[in-house]
């Protein structure tokens, strides 16, 4: 079975989904569901966030680097054993913009996962740049990334190919190469309650 973006935003209600397995090298996205989205939500409400600098040299808004129970046992149910490089919470409020709109997660291993805490329009987003035609940047490619490197922040000059959507619990594993981005761009809400609440890894399968 080969798992499109598009087919990935009618995920169901189960923990994980045994297809995402042997997809995960060649596909875009897997999806599950957690079992415990409020208590996990009331944990990630209770975390210390923190405007956090980057070793990238961003700083970004509200995040608070913890780790998430049960969060790696789930990417694990869906995609097997994985090296996890990072985890945590993030909290974005309404008009706050991302660092870059549209982007790709490199140097935290080769995939990554969200899972939404809140619930509220949009989701995650899938792009294909419309002047190269590339849905992807891997590491090293300088060329793709001269081309690129402009238009994170002009949405006209991308392609939305696929959207995830929100839903409390729904979790979201993605190659990070990928050109991605929440979506819309601006978060929602004005307090930790009403916020853009989201669990977040990075991680490397060890099959690969
Ligand atoms: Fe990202």
């Amino acid at each position: 079975m080969t798992m499109t973006l598009e087919t990935a935003t009618a995920a169901t209600d189960c923990v994980a989904k045994p297809w995402a397995a042997p997809e995960i090298g060649a596909s875009p996205a897997a999806v599950f569901d957690i079992p415990n989205a409020s208590a996990l939500r009331q944990h990630a409400l209770q975390a210390h966030f923190i405007d956090w600098p980057a070793p990238d040299g961003e700083v970004y808004k509200r995040v608070a680097l913890v780790e998430v129970p049960g969060l790696q046992q789930a990417i694990e149910a869906a995609v097997g054993p994985v090296d996890m490089l990072g985890m945590g919470y993030r909290l974005n409020y309404g008009g706050e913009l991302p660092n870059h709109a549209i982007h790709s997660d490199m140097g935290w291993g080769t995939h990554a996962a969200v899972v939404y805490l809140s619930e509220g329009t949009g989701g995650t987003a899938f792009w294909r740049h419309r002047a190269t035609g590339a849905n992807r940047i891997d590491p090293g490619d300088t060329a793709l990334f001269e081309l690129v490197k402009d238009d994170w922040n002009d949405a006209g000059r991308w392609e939305r190919i696929g959207l995830v959507e929100m839903k409390l619990g729904r979790g979201l594993i993605y190659e990070s190469a990928l050109f991605h981005s929440r979506w819309p761009f601006a978060a929602f809400g004005d307090n930790p309650e009403s916020g853009r609440l989201i669990a977040v890894a990075f991680f490397t399968p060890r099959q690969q």
